[in-house]
């Protein structure tokens, strides 16, 4: 298990709802924002003072943090007891970013920052559902730049409908021109109750999604960027800290609406309105809505399916080896490991089904 402990906390507000998205955040409750920040800090205190450890990575994500004002937003990464040499991330639309608000928040402890890019052609973010101009992502990037910041991250999805490969090319090569020292590139998931879940035409192809990881891959290798999970590659020393902790099942508290939480097998996770959270809290009550308790099998079995997504793989005997015959393009021992090759990268699910978790 990591041995760091994570804060997550979530600003649920966004100025539209992207097409793909499930993540519970919204575009009519603005004007919550303040009292939400509030009970945000109440609930804070109240766990540093029932001995919530410092953290070694804090998450500010959302939703989107920097429709919030920063100040008021450091305000509550104030009540966050840090471990000397925490990593703290803020999730930044690049529409929103300002030099102001980067020096704000490197001035305040954050010291990384994580940039939805998604794609810099037109036509694809438009069909994502997204409003940014593909402008404002080399601006914020330059403002990220000249706040000091010494890392950051850039997210890009692939397979957005009418997304050509020569499209995804030009997002993978500008993205790469910006040179990153970290970037997460997802497939476009098709989620539930979503704006895409409506419309099937426009629903991802699997064949034109591998040939875009295949393509993501050669290139960000080719720059320097290694893959360490599925869809996370850095520059070597760049490696989220954060998302490891997530991956070695480590201990997190997560604040805010809808906000989850892991502390020694068990899991808890927020209710899911901003109002419900502010009143929980201002009432003096848990915001929590609901909890499961894993038996040790459970995550043991959870370990490997998350260890197998990441470049340090499994231990050797966690596949049979008859499986291991069978699957022998998709899994390839390292030392006394077994690591996913890169098109078992693109079944890592078929693969981990297959563990063996005892
Ligand atoms: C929940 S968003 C929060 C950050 C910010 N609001 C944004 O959109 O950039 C975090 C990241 O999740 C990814 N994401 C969200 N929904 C997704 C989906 N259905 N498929 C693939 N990636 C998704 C996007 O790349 C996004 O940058
Ligand atoms: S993808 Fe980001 S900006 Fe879009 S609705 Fe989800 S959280 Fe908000």
């Amino acid at each position: 298990m990591h041995p760091g402990h994570g804060v997550y906390v979530h600003i649920p507000f966004c100025a539209k709802k992207c097409d793909y998205c499930a993540f519970a955040t919204f575009t009519d409750r603005h004007q919550l924002t303040s009292n939400y920040l509030e009970a945000l800090r109440i609930d804070i205190r109240r766990s540093v003072a029932t001995a919530m450890p410092p953290a070694t990575s804090v998450f500010i994500g959302g939703g989107t943090p920097t429709l919030v004002p920063a100040n008021e937003l450091m305000s509550v990464l104030g009540e966050i007891k840090l471990a000397t040499g925490a990593e703290v991330t803020v999730e930044c639309n690049p529409d929103d970013v300002t030099l102001a608000m980067m020096r704000t928040y490197r001035g305040s402890g954050v010291n990384r920052v994580s940039v939805g890019v998604q794609s810099t052609v037109g036509h694809v973010l438009a069909s994502l559902g997204r409003t940014h101009n593909p402008e404002n992502v080399q601006r914020a990037v330059s403002a990220v730049h000249q706040a000091g910041f010494k890392t950051f991250n850039l997210d890009i999805i692939y397979g957005a409908a009418g997304e050509s490969l020569d499209d995804w090319r030009k997002t993978v090569n500008d993205v790469v021109a910006l040179d990153p020292p970290h970037v997460s590139a997802y497939g476009l998931t098709v989620e539930a109750n979503t704006a895409l879940a409506s419309q099937p035409d426009r629903h991802p192809d699997d064949d034109d999604q591998a040939d875009k990881y295949e393509i993501v891959d050669e290139l960000f290798n080719q720059s320097g960027l290694l893959n360490y999970e599925i869809s996370n590659w850095a520059k070597p020393g760049h490696e989220c800290e954060h998302n490891s902790l997530y991956w070695q099942q480590g201990n997190y508290h997560g604040f805010g609406s809808a906000a989850h939480a892991h502390l020694d097998g068990r899991r808890w996770w927020n209710v899911r309105t901003p109002e419900r959270y502010i009143e929980l809290v201002m009432a003096g009550e848990s915001p929590e809505s609901s909890s499961e308790t894993l038996d040790a099998q459970t995550r043991k079995r959870e370990a490997l399916q998350l260890l197998v997504r990441t470049r340090d793989g499994v231990p050797f005997g966690s596949i049979s080896q008859f499986d291991l015959e069978e699957m022998s393009e998709l899994v390839e021992q390292r030392d006394n490991k077994l690591v996913l090759t890169r098109a078992g990268r693109l079944m890592a699910n078929e693969v981990a089904l297959r563990l063996i978790d005892s």
